[in-house]
């Protein structure tokens, strides 16, 4: 998480009994290279204390004590300049009416006015108090203002009572805040189409081809150009994993879906990334009813199923803002050759090849080892790495191709 890594971020916690997620959210922070500085109303001080906090992030945890305390000079000034991002998680009805108002009675609060950067809000509320017309009036005057929101959550409330007021996961709220921290990173403005996963070919009403892709490239693509600041479309077949926040979804299975939606999603795109493993067969004759065992082995007959980078490089001259085309090539064997083939034969700007044949690069592990191949002949090979920093590496080459 590169983005978090060095980001300063400054964490209000208020009175709700979600604070003891903002625990986790502040250690998770940290984990990843964060510098935490908390702010806690009195409120929140009856469900966790300053102490939690300090001890997650290794930094003073701030009180309305402090505000009083005349030990930092104008604390909350100071405070509100050092960071670009303010998350409230959790924030109350209380304190969003008081955001709302520009009230500032309590150090979260003047922070909040003297704050210069972004104001991230993850609402925590019970009994319909979310829906209640003061506190959505509330919202859209802050939304209004430009303060973001993360949430909140349908589900089963502290009280017992099911609806919109849960806070999100520490998780989720991260996807937000690295939502919030890649705007105006060096992919703003750009769309790109991201693929995924591996394609479902069906047999019969419960059968289907498939391979073993796990969708963890594709998806950590799609991560790493959300906090390169594009807008995303995640074209993924079904792969169980959470998409990154932020990203536009849409689920297909066989590899005639994803062509139809990929040429169609590719007249608005600067590039497309294809990391789904697509078939390259499919059953000719699938049946309407379940094959059953009784009638014999069954005959069944593969026909090609269509090429998504190929039909692409077809129809490039009509995919006017399309800039760039990036293919992955995953070889048992011959890599480079293989993958200098499928470059040239698909006409991308570059390939990821990656040997499969390796325990630690390849399907269903969290590392790969790739070497990238160019359209004009260079070639670049990545050490052993995270899915996620290749991720990182890719669309960093794609930014400067756009570039
Ligand atoms: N690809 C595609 N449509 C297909 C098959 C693959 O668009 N029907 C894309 C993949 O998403 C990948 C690139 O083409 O970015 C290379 O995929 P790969 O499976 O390695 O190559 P194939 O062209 O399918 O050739 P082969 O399987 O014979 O190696």
């Amino acid at each position: 998480m590169t983005i978090i890594n060095g980001a300063h971020v400054l964490l209000g916690v208020t009175g709700s009994i979600a604070a003891y997620k903002a625990a986790d959210l502040a250690s998770k922070l940290t984990q990843h290279g964060a510098e935490v500085d908390v702010i806690l109303t009195s409120g929140a001080e009856k469900f966790i204390t300053a102490l939690t906090f300090q001890s997650i992030t290794g930094r003073k945890a701030y009180s309305d004590a402090d505000l009083w305390g005349g030990q930092a000079h104008i604390l909350h000034v100071g405070l509100g300049h050092s960071s670009k991002l303010f998350v409230i998680a959790p924030c109350t009805a209380n304190t969003l009416a008081k955001l709302a108002h520009g009230q500032a009675d309590n150090l979260l609060t003047v922070t909040a006015l003297a704050m210069s950067g972004s104001i991230l809000v993850a609402p925590a509320m019970d009994a319909g108090m979310y829906e209640h017309p003061a506190t959505r009036q509330n919202v859209s005057v802050l939304q209004e203002r430009g303060v973001l929101f993360a949430g909140p959550a349908e589900g089963r409330m502290a009280s017992g009572m099911v609806g919109k007021g849960r806070m999100l996961e520490p998780a989720e709220i991260i996807g937000h805040i690295r939502l919030t921290l890649g705007r105006g990173g060096a992919l703003a403005g750009r769309r790109l189409v991201i693929t995924a996963g591996g394609t479902q070919e069906p047999v019969d009403p419960v059968r289907y081809l498939t391979n073993r892709s796990s969708g963890k490239q594709g998806y950590a693509l799609a991560q790493a150009a959300l906090d390169a600041g594009a807008t995303v479309r995640l074209v993924t077949h079904p792969t169980g994993l959470t998409p990154p926040v932020g990203a536009e979804v849409v689920e297909v299975r066989t590899a005639q879906n994803m062509l139809d939606e990929v040429l169609k999603s590719c007249e608005e795109a600067d590039a497309l990334v294809m990391a789904a493993a697509v078939a390259d067969f499919r059953v000719q004759h699938v049946s309407e009813h379940k094959l059953k065992r009784r009638d014999g082995i069954p005959q069944i007959q593969l026909i090609a199923a269509p090429d998504v980078l190929s039909t692409v490089a077809q129809e490039r001259g009509k995919l006017k803002k399309l800039k760039v085309v990036v293919g992955f090539a995953a070889e048992s064997r011959d890599l480079i050759e293989n993958a200098a083939a499928k470059l040239n034969a698909k006409k991308l700007n570059f390939i990821a090849a990656n040997d499969i044949s390796a325990t630690d690069a390849g399907f269903a592990v969290d590392t790969n080892r790739l070497t990238l191949l160019y359209a004009d002949g260079k070639r670049e090979s990545l050490p052993l790495m995270g899915k996620d920093e290749a991720a990182e590496a890719i669309i960093a080459r794609v930014a400067n191709l756009l570039e």
